[in-house]
């Protein structure tokens, strides 16, 4: 993760960084930094200025007002931590040993520790434990035997220097460099992580994701992996890793989401899952309009030949977005009776499964931006290309809610779920409008396999179409019911969630929600699992928050709670209000619905309990400890 930016402009560049440093905070926020080059008027010589802050940005803000760092050019940096604790030292930039050359870099150099070690035999001290630091110090290595071999100081010999750096780097990288020598020109390069270049009016912006540009430029040019572009402030050239120039234009953006304001809300999150609402009608709008005919009723942004030939799914994500995938395999494989399984990212890369032929892969990341989806996404693409095999041929679709993100730069399907900017890093709304993809594509195999009867289609549309309607009343009475109730766990240090079926993966969800930005430890199981091992773990201060809807496995649930009761747990059902929920010594209802859209319910009341419960606790819920929104890194 980490957001980088850098500026080659006409004006003082440190508040324009700021800005866009701002806009790119949801990408980590543990410590920030930003370097200036200027010329010293005495001199005439070039320098640079670094300024970092521990914790948030506005610590960097702070600081550059009692201490400004002058220039036109600069790079900036918001970080989270992957090598070295978050302090000052380990934040970006990074200088060489003389304080001539800066780097930010998004991404992890994985041979740091050998490169390192050559560099420290050499005598180099490093100033931080970063992996980043090593590439300032190389690149201060070529610069001065280039130089040595003849080079003359300049804008090549910096392009050859750092791209004799990238050659020996391993892993991911989008990077900024400044060099004091040629305080006019910039150099950024990218591999495995992005990098925008924006066009301004005779200044040019870069950073790693296009909320950066708000208020900069709407044209922007996404560098590909293994370019380098040298920037001045009269343009850019691109290259190539053989120092080939590449002709790229840059293209049009349609708009940002950047301008986030809580309004009346205390948090982000809140604001976010009171939208929910809002989230669903937009999505039934542009993706199940009224009018269409029930055999092909809903409006993705493909042919519906897209759907045919399909024999099995992989779907792979992570977190959230792999709950919101599981539920969608249930709908896949129970409603539309296609095979689907779920995978982690992470673990699908080095461990697939062995080729099947027809297979659609789906990549769910709401930020589209995850290094380890859109990693197993390539690697899948790769294989199955090199297999030369039309049946086994690569087809792929990606579901994001950034319809200009790496994701979609990768995939030429995807759909974009368009939830609208979502600033909590808690992901609420992005997971409902994940859910309604699935539903909207469990809908086309169905009716394109004929899995399911007309009116069995017509049914789940119908009920599709009545849920804003019913979020709003939900969310605005499980809003005081949560927030009563959250006070019961001012000192509860384990929660667990049972649910079953289709609503096992709510369960999971719910216990994520609840430790990323609670930090009270909790963990879902399908309700029938709590008896081969966890129900060990139950007494009277640990909750056990059961999520029963009336369906195929009501009663399952149901007893499953008992047997936690009779433990002693405390019993919270998330589960609709009858004769048989009254075992529960909470009951945060829902309405009685049809058992496959009940997720879409029950996740509510999870969601609201888990905000009150940090918002209780006084805890940054917008930004808990150690995450992120956007997880760039492996
Ligand atoms: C939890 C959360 C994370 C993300 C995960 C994947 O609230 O947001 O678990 O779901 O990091 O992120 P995306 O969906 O951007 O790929």
């Amino acid at each position: 993760m980490c957001g980088i930016v850098a500026l080659v402009g006409s004006r003082e560049a440190s508040p324009i960084l700021l800005e866009s440093l701002k806009k790119l905070e949801y990408r980590g926020y543990d410590s920030s930094g930003l370097a200036t080059v200027s010329i010293d008027a005495n001199t005439q010589k070039g320098f640079i200025s670094c300024r970092k802050a521990k914790g948030k940005l506005q610590n960097l803000l702070n600081l550059i007002q009692q201490d400004a760092s002058p220039g036109h050019v600069g790079i900036g940096h918001t970080r989270w931590a992957t090598h070295g604790k978050p302090e000052k030292k380990n934040a970006h930039p990074h200088l060489d040993t003389k304080g001539k050359v800066a780097v930010v870099q998004n991404g992890i150099i994985e041979n740091h520790s050998l490169l390192r070690s050559q560099l420290e035999a050499k005598g180099i001290k490093f100033r931080s434990d970063t992996d980043t630091e090593v590439i300032p110090h190389l690149i201060s290595e070529e610069l001065y035997r280039l130089n040595k071999e003849g080079h003359e100081i300049g804008g090549l010999l910096l392009q050859l220097a750092v791209q004799k750096v990238l050659d020996v780097l391993k892993g991911s990288y989008a990077l900024a460099v400044i060099w004091d020598e040629i305080p006019n020109v910039l150099i950024v390069a990218k591999s495995k992580a992005p990098l925008l270049i924006g066009f301004g009016e005779g200044e040019f912006l870069c950073a790693s994701d296009t909320p950066a540009f708000s208020g900069f430029t709407k044209t922007i040019l996404p560098l590909e992996d293994k370019e380098l572009a040298l920037i001045t402030p009269l343009g850019v050239e691109i290259y190539d890793s053989f120092g080939n120039r590449k002709l790229r234009a840059p293209k049009l953006i349609s708009g940002y989401e950047s301008d986030a304001d809580k309004g009346k809300f205390r948090h982000f999150m809140l604001k976010e899952i009171f939208e929910q609402p809002e989230t669903a009608e937009l999505w039934l709008t542009r993706y199940l309009p009224n009018g269409l005919p029930i055999e092909s009723p809903v409006a993705f942004p493909f042919e519906n030949s897209f759907y045919d030939s399909i024999e099995e799914i992989q779907i792979l994500a992570c977190g959230t977005s792999r709950h919101a995938s599981m539920v969608g395999a249930y709908l896949l494989e129970q409603f539309a009776g296609i095979p689907a399984k779920v995978f982690f990212a992470s673990e699908f890369r080095y461990a697939p499964p062995p080729l099947a032929p027809n297979v659609l892969t789906i990549g769910v990341t709401q930020s589209g931006e995850t290094a380890d989806t859109l990693a197993a996404l390539a690697m899948e693409h790769e294989r199955r290309s090199a297999y030369n095999n039309k049946d086994f041929a690569s087809r792929q679709l990606g579901i994001t809610n950034r319809g200009e993100s790496s994701l979609s730069r990768q995939i030429s399907h995807v759909i974009d779920i368009g939830a609208g900017l979502e600033v909590g890093v808690a992901a609420t709304k992005t997971f409902l409008g994940q859910l309604l993809t699935f539903y909207g594509l469990a809908i086309m195999f169905a009716s394109r396999r004929n899995s399911r009867s007309l009116k069995e289609i017509a049914e789940l549309c119908d009920l599709l179409r009545c849920l804003p309607k019913q979020l709003v009343n939900l969310i605005s009475e499980h809003n005081l019911l949560t927030e009563k109730l959250s006070h019961k766990f001012s000192s509860t240090k384990d929660v667990i969630f049972i649910g079953r079926g289709i609503n096992y993966p709510i369960a999971l969800e719910a216990a994520l929600k609840l430790k990323e930005i609670s930090y009270i430890h909790a963990q879902g199981y399908p309700a029938g699992e709590l008896k081969h091992g966890p129900i060990a773990l139950l007494d009277q201060t640990v909750p056990v928050i059961s999520i029963a809807n009336e369906g195929i496995v009501f009663e399952k649930v149901l007893s499953n709670a008992q047997e936690a009761k009779a433990r002693d747990a405390c019993l919270i059902g998330i589960a609709p209000k009858l004769p048989e929920t009254d075992i529960f010594d909470h009951l945060l209802p829902i309405p009685r619905t049809s058992e496959w859209i009940s997720p879409l319910l029950s996740v509510i009341p999870s969601q609201l309990l888990s905000y009150h419960i940090a918002a209780r606790l006084g805890l940054d819920v917008d930004q808990p400890r150690n995450l992120a929104k956007s997880v760039t890194v492996e």
